[in-house]
């Protein structure tokens, strides 16, 4: 009897799923110390105690993100941040597709790319808000003597606000991912041929053959 197999298709490289794990590992470092900091019955051991700490040691690979992502993938740093700015009349049409999507429905879905109308908001929101929520944290942390009280206010309110945003996306990240199954893509690196067919038709034609292995099931 012939053993079944199944086509799985490579999605990420290892050094990317290490980029996306640290990123994942100092995002959640720095939003719960952040909480400690934020929230006045968590303060008496917040500050000058381990969450300010924590906060302050997990910025530091979080900040390096972005460059380690380009030296380790320059290629793929630059098809993400391109494609997910770049939105095309598919994915408008996708994002009326979006209400059945959430609650895991994929008939009809205009076919998509490497990364759906639905990731690239994601990761273009994602960019922003990093952007705005390390600007802020550095200010806070630099240029608190200059501030004066306004100024001080508007920033940790910008800061937090942004921090709120990351984390709302983030929740959202996490629901796609295990809605669809698409964890594996991240853990190994590799998806189902069904799974790239259904979320990622238009990527999936214009793979070369070496992007393909088959596994025994
Ligand atoms: C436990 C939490 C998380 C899980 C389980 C998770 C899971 C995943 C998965 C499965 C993918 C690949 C999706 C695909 O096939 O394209 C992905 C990609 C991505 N995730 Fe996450 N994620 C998490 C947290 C985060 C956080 C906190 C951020 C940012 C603040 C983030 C940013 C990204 C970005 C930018 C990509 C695209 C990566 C690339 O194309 O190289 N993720 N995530």
């Amino acid at each position: 009897m012939a053993s079944e197999s199944m086509r799985l298709v490579r999605r990420y490289l290892p050094t990317q799923r290490l980029v996306h794990w640290i990123g994942v590992a100092t995002f959640v470092a720095l939003l719960f110390s952040g909480i400690a900091l934020l929230v006045p019955p968590l303060a008496f051991f917040a500050y000058g105690g381990a969450p300010r700490l924590i906060h302050r040691i997990a910025v530091v690979p979080f900040i390096l993100l972005p460059i380690l992502y380009v030296v380790l993938n320059p290629k793929q740093a630059k098809e993400l941040l391109i494609e997910s700015f770049t939105f095309t009349r598919d994915d408008i049409e996708w994002f009326k597709h979006m209400p059945a999507y959430f609650f895991g429905r994929t008939k009809g879905l205009p076919p998509q790319g490497r990364i759906n109308a639905g990731q690239k908001l994601h990761h273009a929101t994602t960019f922003l808000m990093f952007i705005v929520v390390a600007a802020s944290g550095f200010v806070l942390l630099f240029g608190k003597g200059q501030l004066g009280p306004d100024g001080l206010a508007i920033t940790a309110m910008v800061h937090d606000l942004s921090m709120l945003g990351l984390t709302v996306m983030m929740i959202g990240h996490l629901y796609f991912t295990f809605v669809y199954d698409a964890l594996s893509s991240m853990l190994t690196g590799f998806v189902t041929e069904e799974y790239a067919r259904m979320e990622h038709p238009k990527w999936l034609e214009e793979l070369p053959p070496n992007a393909f292995v088959v596994k025994k099931k």
